[in-house]
């Protein structure tokens, strides 16, 4: 108080003598002392620059060596400017109270996704039954429109909504399953809506993956009452778990011995369950512009964290029915003629084909081998260009 007070140009008329006396020989020690330090300091810089003193340029290069160690550090890209303590670099889909005590809920450990359509929402809604609410945030991405039509439901309400028309279950993933977004969460069931669950149990098969460590997985397709496109997600009523097939399959003879799809090492894309980890890795893959998603499904043993033929699995003991109905959202286009079986499994609407709907599902199924097409294309170029990839599956 008293210096600051007692500065000259601060200093008020009536100030004694003594005390301005005082105050006018800190001021010319305080310029002194500053004139000192800026002599020398050039003096060593000159010195330094001329001669190279030890000491000055030891002094710069533990600077350096700060500076480099902050570059290096870690940020998120962006956030450079900011001191890292304040950096919120990801989120979550919890919902928050817009007022009063954060309730003492735990956050919920896994997540449901699925595209959606109203045609289908009794066998949505049983799916999403089939995940007990405190243990997943369910997300339902509607390429129909149709939003209020779920509120019949009692869990459309804690239930995150996104309506975006006529879009598929990959496009909403890579926009709205950003990695960073969905961190939290230690697993992502990504699922198409026509699925029968009957035999399937949420947590159990969670208890099931984390037990066996299935970084990517899917519930196996019960071969009686399914459309099955691959033997390896067959389910076998004796195992728990099987992560290869022995069949043969056109020209891949399957055995012990294989080391990749279509033997071992991938799972179908209408109901993949993905660790934390695994789903990082696979959104980056997804492309942007390749709505269908055809072709990841063999690349994801890339995303499996290690050992393709050991961290992909099928869980029989927890299995589902594929109906395979002309779904918009499921893009799994694939031909389906069998009615037969889809009679058995009696979901409603399977008997919906109107002409304009195969027409559309006609122009689908040939860009969704469009597509296949160039994903293969991108991948080659892909691996041809980077010099630094290393191809840990290649035989
Ligand atoms: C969505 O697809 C349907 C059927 O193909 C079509 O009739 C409709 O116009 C499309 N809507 C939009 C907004 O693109
Ligand atoms: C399919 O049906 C056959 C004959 O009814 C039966 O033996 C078999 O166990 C069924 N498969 C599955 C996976 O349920
Ligand atoms: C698998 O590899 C082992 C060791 O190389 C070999 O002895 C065995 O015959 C192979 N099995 C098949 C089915 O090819
Ligand atoms: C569906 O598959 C059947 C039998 O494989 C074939 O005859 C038919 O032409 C296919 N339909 C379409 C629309 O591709």
């Amino acid at each position: 108080m008293d210096l600051l007070y007692s500065l000259p140009f601060q200093g008020s008329l009536s100030m004694n003598q003594k005390r301005k006396g005082l105050s006018l020989r800190r001021l010319f020690s305080l310029v002194f002392f500053l004139a000192m330090i800026f002599l020398i300091g050039n003096a060593f810089i000159t010195v330094d620059y001329k001669e190279g003193i030890a000491g000055w340029s030891s002094i710069i290069r533990l600077n350096l060596a700060k500076l480099k160690m902050c570059k290096t550090q870690l940020r998120p890209p962006g956030s450079e400017t900011l001191p890292r303590g304040i950096v919120a670099s990801t989120s979550d889909l919890e919902m928050r109270p817009l007022w009063g005590a954060k309730r003492d809920k735990k956050p919920k450990p896994s997540l449901l996704a699925m595209a959606v359509g109203i045609r289908q929402k009794e066998s949505v809604n049983k799916i999403v039954k089939k995940f007990p609410s405190s243990e997943f945030v369910v997300m339902l991405f509607h390429y129909d429109g149709a939003v209020d039509e779920w509120k019949e439901f009692e869990w459309s309400d804690t239930a995150i909504h996104i309506s975006v028309v006529n879009q598929t279950k990959w496009w909403f993933a890579k926009r709205f399953l950003h990695p960073d977004i969905v961190s939290a969460y230690s697993y992502i069931f990504l699922w198409d809506e026509d699925l029968g669950v009957d035999h399937f149990d949420a947590r159990r098969y969670v208890s099931i993956i984390k037990e066996e460590k299935l970084e990517i997985s899917q519930p196996a397709l019960d071969p009686n009452f399914s459309e099955v496109h691959h033997q390896l997600t067959s389910r076998d009523k004796k195992s728990r778990v099987h992560r290869r097939t022995y069949k043969v399959i056109g020209r891949a003879r399957c055995n012990e011995n294989s080391t990749g799809p279509p033997c071992t090492g991938f799972v179908e894309m209408m109901a993949p369950v993905f660790s934390r980890a695994a789903w990082r890795c696979t959104w980056h893959m997804i492309q942007n512009d390749l709505n269908h998603g055809w072709g990841i499904d063999f690349q994801l043993g890339y995303c499996a964290q290690g050992d393709r033929t050991k961290n992909i699995g099928i869980v029989d003991s927890e299995y589902i029915l594929h109906m395979g109905l002309p779904t918009l959202g499921g893009g799994s286009a694939e031909n389906k003629t069998d009615s037969g079986k889809l009679d058995k499994t009696k979901t409603p609407h399977a008997a919906d084909k109107s002409s304009s709907v195969s027409t559309g599902r006609t122009e689908v199924r040939k860009q969704t081998y469009v597509e296949l097409e160039t994903f293969k294309h991108r991948w080659k170029n892909a691996v041809k260009n980077d010099e630094c990839w290393i191809d840990r599956f290649q035989t």
